[in-house]
């Protein structure tokens, strides 16, 4: 996710269970071939000094999971020749962006500008793939279309003649935002349509709703954004549910708390104590929509700038924090 997901994230994000593999920020490509160092800046695991030490070829976070990079544009000839950079450099998959709603990005074209014409997201998707052949698998991401969801099905089906090897869809057009509901059932028409595998994406926040969304769409694997930022513990949740049908208890304030304070330590080396701050306040604001605890410490330490004080507040028993108003704890 732009702005929000870099390579420590995802190291801490899939320390914990549930992940098969993550897709870095979308690298947009406009009419250039883009230098190895704009691959790296988004997909840090791609640096030779970052592969395993045994594992050359892998792509992977450090606990071994998959790191897929995604590529936005629109001129198929440029993410051609930017695909065949990639597979220089090692990737092991190419994600399509057709999803992004950012004004800035459809406005030169990019992202879900693209679902008002599902030829052009054919052509874009048959260029990446030639552009790698059979080395490493091209995926796609759309929505369900711009304006409206009349293209839904026609786009999907281009994702797939083109050669995408997954669909990811995100149940909502790009004018719908992030605005809920996300339309599960469009999911399932979808699928039934494509005979590639269909992944299904957005608002899936807690277990019940990926019991919801999976009975929606049919899809038993799905695509989380967000959540996995406001609940690191989702993933394992959906992941021992699928296993054994059992429940796994929510994720506490402490294991919340306990990952934010490796995040910060590991960004300190690299960045100043007011920037970690900043970073640290990103991540608590999306988990205290989904946590009662984090909710309050959110409260209590917006105002601070200071990282040893802000690190001391994450940690502080209740008590020791300033007095805001209680907020309940939020159920899965
Ligand atoms: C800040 C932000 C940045 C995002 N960046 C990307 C991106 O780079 N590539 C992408 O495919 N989706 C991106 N998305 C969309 C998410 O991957 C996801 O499709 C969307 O948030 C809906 O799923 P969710 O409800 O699980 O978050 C972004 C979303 C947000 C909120």
């Amino acid at each position: 996710m732009e702005g929000v997901i870099d390579a420590v994230t995802r190291d801490l994000l899939t320390r914990e269970e549930g992940l098969d593999w993550t897709v870095t920020e979308f690298v947009r490509v406009v009419d250039t071939r883009l230098p190895p160092r704009v691959f790296y800046k988004h997909c840090l695991e791609l640096h030779p000094e970052a592969r395993r030490a045994g594992a050359q070829d892998a792509v992977t976070t450090p606990s071994g999971v998959p790191v897929h990079l995604q590529l936005l544009g629109s001129d198929p000839a440029a993410l051609a020749a930017n695909a065949r950079q990639a597979l220089r450099l090692g990737a092991i998959g190419l994600d399509l962006n057709f999803g992004c709603p950012a004004k800035t990005v459809n406005r030169h074209d990019g992202g879900a500008s693209l679902l008002r014409d599902p030829r052009r997201v054919q052509r874009v998707v048959s260029a990446v793939s030639e552009a790698v052949g059979d080395q490493i698998p091209v995926t796609a991401k759309i929505r369900l279309g711009f304006a409206d969801r009349r293209l839904a099905l026609a786009c999907a089906q281009a994702a797939e003649d083109g050669g995408a090897r997954h669909l990811v869809v995100h149940a909502r057009t790009r004018n719908e935002g992030y605005r809920p509901p996300a339309h599960w059932e469009w999911i399932a028409r979808i699928r039934h349509h494509l005979t590639i595998p269909v992944i299904a994406n957005g608002d899936i926040w807690t277990l019940a709703d990926y019991w919801k969304a999976r009975s929606l769409s049919g899809c038993e694997d799905v695509m989380l954004g967000r959540a996995v930022l406001a609940d690191p513990g989702l993933p394992a949740r959906i992941r021992h549910w699928q296993r054994c049908g059992e429940q796994l208890p929510a994720t506490t304030w402490r294991h919340r708390a306990a990952i934010l304070d490796a995040y910060a330590h590991r960004q300190r080396a690299t960045l100043p104590d007011k920037v970690v701050v900043a970073l640290l306040k990103q991540w608590l604001n999306q988990m205290r929509g989904r946590d009662g605890e984090a909710a309050r410490r959110f409260q209590a330490l917006r105002r601070e700038t200071r990282l040893t004080p802000f690190l001391a507040g994450l940690h502080a028993e209740p008590g020791g924090l300033a007095p805001s108003t209680a907020i309940p704890a939020l159920a899965d």
